[in-house]
Parts: structure tokens; C-alpha cells; sequence
């Protein structure tokens, strides 16, 4: 008999499309989009399969794999970051892991530039202004932000993404990219004509921060205070990886006092966040719903990637994008 999958969620056509034209497995889903299977049904459907293609709301930990148990040999998730995944549990049942990077990087990077300008040009209000009555006359210092141009672009967590933002930045006249990392990446801050710096001088210089690392023990929060109070008080702070790297209190506290001048976000802690949440009672905080790789294209090519990481791991050859544990 075929190998039986559990596909998490309703995933764009075209990896839907590869599995099913495999003939490789006995597919078993959950048919929606809009709702994420719930916990008791999912940890009831788990049960014997032999593989699992999920996304970032499911979180992989040992109850899961306890109760899909020692069948399953292959797990992948359909999106770059892991944060939602117990390596080490996963590594421990000898389960090999798939993930989706690369494809997803320009979309990420695109839609990081467009939530940094949305938020130093303050796009949202200056619509909002214009459609409800607040446009009296044009006028002189009204809705005035930040400039790109002869900047300092600060990039904390250098990888793909990193390196995709800058050189679309690049173009808008940035004076000088900085970033830090837990060691230097010669190889690609070259690329961008980066410097090196500790997270103080990051902090300090940034006229815009970019947050680009993943969620570890290690990043866990540390945006917080004593980042935000080193800041410029005419700093933009922009996060389009994980809600957990910043003290969102604290970030609250920034912004809310002027420590920085504004905030965007497509990642928040949790998500969704309530709507009564105070960031969103701010003007100078855009906050948007996990959106960085939402492209149909590079919905579409996450999918596939998943669905092939998937399938060569379910015969046990090596997959396209596999993490070692
Ligand atoms: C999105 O956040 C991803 O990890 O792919
Ligand atoms: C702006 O529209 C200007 O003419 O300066």
C-alpha cells in the first residue's frame, strides 16, 4: 500500500497538483483555507501516517509526533522559517525535515521595501487623511516622514533575505548598509557593501532597522528597551520575520513615547493579533497579516517545493531544500 500523507492545509494548486499526479501517496487533507485544522482533530488524523506536509500554524512538537507515531518519517513545512518545529524532537524519531527558503525571497524582500515606505512616508494615514476629511490644504511639515535617501539601512540578521532588501534599497540612494549577526558574513554583506557592526552600533546609526534573523533561543525578544532606547528617536523599525524576536511591550513604549519615530510590522506575537491590542491604537505602527510571501507566484512555488521535499523524502532520497538536524 502507498504511503499515507497529511496535508494540513488546503496548499496553493501546484503542490496539490505534483502529489496527486505522483501516484506516491495516499493523500489526506484539510480541505480549508481560511480555518487551520484544529488540534484534537489533527493530532486524531495524524495517527500511522508516514508523512506530513504542514504550514506555520501547526506547531511540531513531541505530542504531535506522539500521536502520528513511528511511521511518520518525513515532515515538511511549507514555508522558510522552523521556529514552529522541535528539531530536536524531530531528530530524536530520526525524521527527516523540509523546508521552503529561496523561493520565497524576493516576495519577502519586495514587500519588506513596500511596508518600510508604507511607514516612513505614513502612506496609511495620509490615505486615511485624504478619504475621510483631514486633507484642509496642502501644507508645509503635514504627514512629513523619512527618506530613504542618504540613509543608513541596518540589517539585523544577514542572510537571503537580508541581502534581497538591500539591494532593492540600494537604488533609493542609501548612503550606507550596516548589519550584525552572531559572526560576520563576508560573503554576502560583499554583495551589498555591508559593514559589520555590533548591535549597539546598530542600534545607534540605524535610520531604518530591518529585522531579517530567524526565531531562535538566541533572538528570542531581543528587540526590546534597551534596543529601542539606543535608537534614533527618527528611526524606523521594520519586522518581517517573527513576531518573537521583539518585546512588543516595550516596542509599544518606543513608539508611544517617541523613543523611534515608527514601526512596521508583518509579524506579531500572537497572530493574529487581537484587534484591541494597543500597537494598534498607534499611528506610527502599520501592522499587517503575516503577508511577506503572499504572492501567487511564490505561493505557488513554496507549495511545490514542499510537495517535492515531501515526496523524495518519502523515498528516501535526499530532498531540494532539507534542514540537518
Ligand atoms: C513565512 O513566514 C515563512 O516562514 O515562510
Ligand atoms: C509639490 O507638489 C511642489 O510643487 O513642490
Amino acid at each position: 500500500t502507498l504511503p499515507r500523507v497529511y496535508v494540513t492545509r488546503q496548499i496553493p494548486p501546484e503542490g496539490l497538483r505534483l502529489l496527486h499526479k505522483s501516484g506516491q501517496v495516499q493523500l489526506e487533507l484539510w480541505d480549508s483555507d481560511d480555518v487551520p485544522v484544529p488540534r484534537k482533530e489533527l493530532l486524531q488524523r495524524v495517527k500511522g501516517v508516514d508523512g506530513l506536509l504542514c504550514v506555520l500554524t501547526e506547531k511540531v512538537d513531541a505530542e504531535l509526533l506522539d500521536a502520528a507515531g513511528p511511521n511518520l518519517k518525513v515532515l515538511s513545512t511549507m514555508s522558510v522559517g522552523y521556529d514552529h518545529l522541535n528539531l530536536e524532537e524531530l531528530k530524536k524519531r530520526g525524521i527527516h525535515v523540509g523546508y521552503t527558503p529561496d523561493v520565497l525571497t524576493d516576495a519577502v524582500a519586495e514587500l519588506t521595501v513596500a511596508l518600510l515606505l508604507t511607514t516612513s512616508r505614513r502612506l496609511i494615514e495620509a490615505a486615511h487623511e485624504a478619504k475621510t476629511g483631514g486633507w484642509g490644504t496642502w501644507r508645509t511639515l503635514w504627514l512629513c516622514g523619512y527618506e530613504l535617501a542618504n540613509s543608513t539601512v541596518g540589517i539585523l540578521g544577514l542572510g537571503r533575505i537580508g541581502v534581497a532588501i538591500a539591494e532593492r534599497l540600494a537604488p533609493f540612494k542609501v548612503r550606507k548598509f550596516i548589519y550584525t549577526d552572531v559572526a560576520p558574513r563576508p560573503e554576502l554583506a560583499k554583495a551589498i557593501n555591508a559593514e559589520y557592526v555590533s548591535m549597539d552600533e546598530l542600534a545607534k546609526q540605524s535610520d531604518f532597522l530591518a529585522v531579517c534573523c530567524a526565531l531562535t533561543p538566541e533572538t528570542n525578544k531581543i528587540c526590546d528597551r534597551n534596543l529601542f532606547s539606543k535608537m534614533k528617536k527618527t528611526s524606523i523599525f521594520i519586522n518581517t520575520s517573527r513576531g518573537g524576536v521583539v518585546n512588543q511591550e516595550d516596542l509599544y513604549e518606543a513608539l508611544s513615547t517617541g523613543q523611534i519615530a515608527a514601526a512596521g510590522l508583518d509579524v506579531t506575537v500572537p497572530e493574529p493579533l487581537p484587534t484591541n491590542h494597543p500597537l494598534f491604537t498607534l499611528k506610527n505602527c502599520v501592522i499587517l497579516p503575516h503577508i511577506a510571501s503572499a504572492s501567487y507566484t511564490t505561493r505557488n512555488a513554496m507549495s511545490a517545493l514542499a510537495a517535492n521535499n515531501l515526496l523524495l523524502g518519502l523515498r528516501g532520497e535526499p530532498m531540494i531544500k532539507g534542514l540537518k538536524l
